[in-house]
């Protein structure tokens, strides 16, 4: 049995525990920690908990019944809990964005190495029907060459959302939008295509008051035979994800579409029936996944706890999406086109220096301490 403990009790705590909840055959969580006593013991209760409070990471790291620690802290804090955890001989399973900077990856990952524990990064949009079938697509070559593609991630989220003192400055969250919501989509980027060569790229905020951050990117990313462009936002009503992918032969969708064209002897498309109805056909046949979103990437973390060997989402993906989002950072606010990778001397490359270079697009002025604890949405589903 894997003893699990929890360190943050806000709203994706709630949904970490309700999956490890489906696993009680391989785990069981243990320990709580908040800074805040009155939210964990809330937290327990809600959840019907029999677990041990603490309001000391430290305290709870001593106790060595627990095996693996969900980090479910603000982002600032991931880099510095995770090193603690493992060093404290413990797995760890981070939420998303790994960290706010590519130097605080890399010190993880050197907590990783020296302790040999396994560090999950949650990505849990990797486990959806749509993007696993896709993929599959992609491996079968069925496409051809690919050559251009397209994601959308538009998310809303109003003011109030920056009030949170967390939330909204490059100190605490180091990226608005494209840090925070669009990581996703940069991940299940990374995750089909590979990094890229090279990003030029816009941002801005455009109707965000309590945030210094950006609510609005987008991004051109280069690869050696292919292009991909890349939206971000927090203004958009309906969040509406896509994805769009153009190949030699045909060209797919998510929400899932499926187009094919031959040509007319001037050159202009003719519907290739044939080829669409058999990706189409290709698409229908792949299975639904049993688990999906963070209830398989917590069995996919508790099954490489039981044998590394396993797959799991690592710290090198989620070191992975925030050079990535470095990269177009830089490139957005000097105006230029960026290569991959970003180097240690880069002053991209560290939070601080970073932050001394970034666009502070208004001044926040509201610090709340918490925000209602109701229930949040993780990004719509790419069909809805
Ligand atoms: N995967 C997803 O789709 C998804 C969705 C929402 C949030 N998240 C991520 O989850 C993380 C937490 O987000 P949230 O919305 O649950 O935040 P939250 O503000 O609701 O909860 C954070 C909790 O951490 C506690 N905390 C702060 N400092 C602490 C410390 N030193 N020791 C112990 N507890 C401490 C706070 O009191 C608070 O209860 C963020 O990184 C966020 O990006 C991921």
């Amino acid at each position: 049995m894997i003893n699990i403990g929890i360190i943050g009790t806000g709203a994706i705590s709630r949904i970490h525990i309700d999956s490890y909840k489906k696993f009680s055959d391989k785990c069981s969580v243990v320990a709580i920690c908040d800074t805040v006593k009155e939210k964990a013991e809330l937290l327990c209760e809600e959840k019907g908990l029999d677990a041990k409070i603490y309001t000391d990471v430290n305290k709870m790291l001593e106790d060595e019944t627990i095996d693996a620690i969900s980090i479910c802290l603000p982002p600032s804090l991931h880099s510095k809990f995770t090193i603690l955890s493992l060093d404290a001989k413990k797995h760890v399973l981070c939420e998303k964005p790994m960290a706010t900077s590519i130097e605080e990856c890399d010190l993880m990952v050197d907590a990783v190495s020296r302790n040999k524990k396994i560090l999950s990064i949650v990505s849990q949009n990797r486990y959806k029907d749509e993007i696993t079938k896709v993929k599959q697509i992609l491996d079968s070559g069925k496409l051809g060459k690919i050559h251009f593609a397209n994601f959308n991630s538009l998310w809303w989220r109003s003011d109030i959302y920056y009030h949170l003192k967390y939330r909204g400055t490059w100190q605490s969250d180091n990226g608005g939008c494209t840090m925070n919501h669009s990581i996703h989509y940069i991940d299940l980027m990374i995750m089909l295509f590979g990094k890229p060569k090279s990003v030029r790229a816009y941002f801005n905020n455009l109707n965000h008051k309590n945030s210094e951050c950006e609510d609005i990117s987008i991004a051109i990313f280069e690869y050696e035979d292919k292009v991909i462009t890349f939206n971000s936002s927090l203004l958009s009503h309906g969040e509406k994800q896509s994805i769009t992918i153009d190949g030699e032969n045909a060209g797919i969708s998510i929400p899932w579409n499926v187009n094919a064209s031959k040509t007319l002897a001037n050159g202009f498309p003719l519907d290739d029936e044939e080829k669409a109805k058999e990706i189409n056909d290709l698409y229908n046949s792949l299975d639904n996944l049993k688990y999906k979103e963070h209830d398989a990437q917590i069995l996919h973390f508790l099954n490489a706890i039981e044998n590394p060997a396993n797959e799991y989402i690592s710290q090198d993906d989620g070191k992975n999406t925030i050079e990535v989002v470095m990269a177009l950072y830089k490139a957005a606010q000097e105006e230029t086109r960026v290569n991959f990778p970003i180097e240690k001397d880069d002053p991209y490359y560290k939070k601080e220096t970073m932050i001394g270079k970034m666009t502070r697009f208004n001044e926040k002025e509201i610090f709340l301490d918490s925000l209602p604890n109701i229930e949040i949405s993780l990004g719509r589903d790419f069909s809805k």
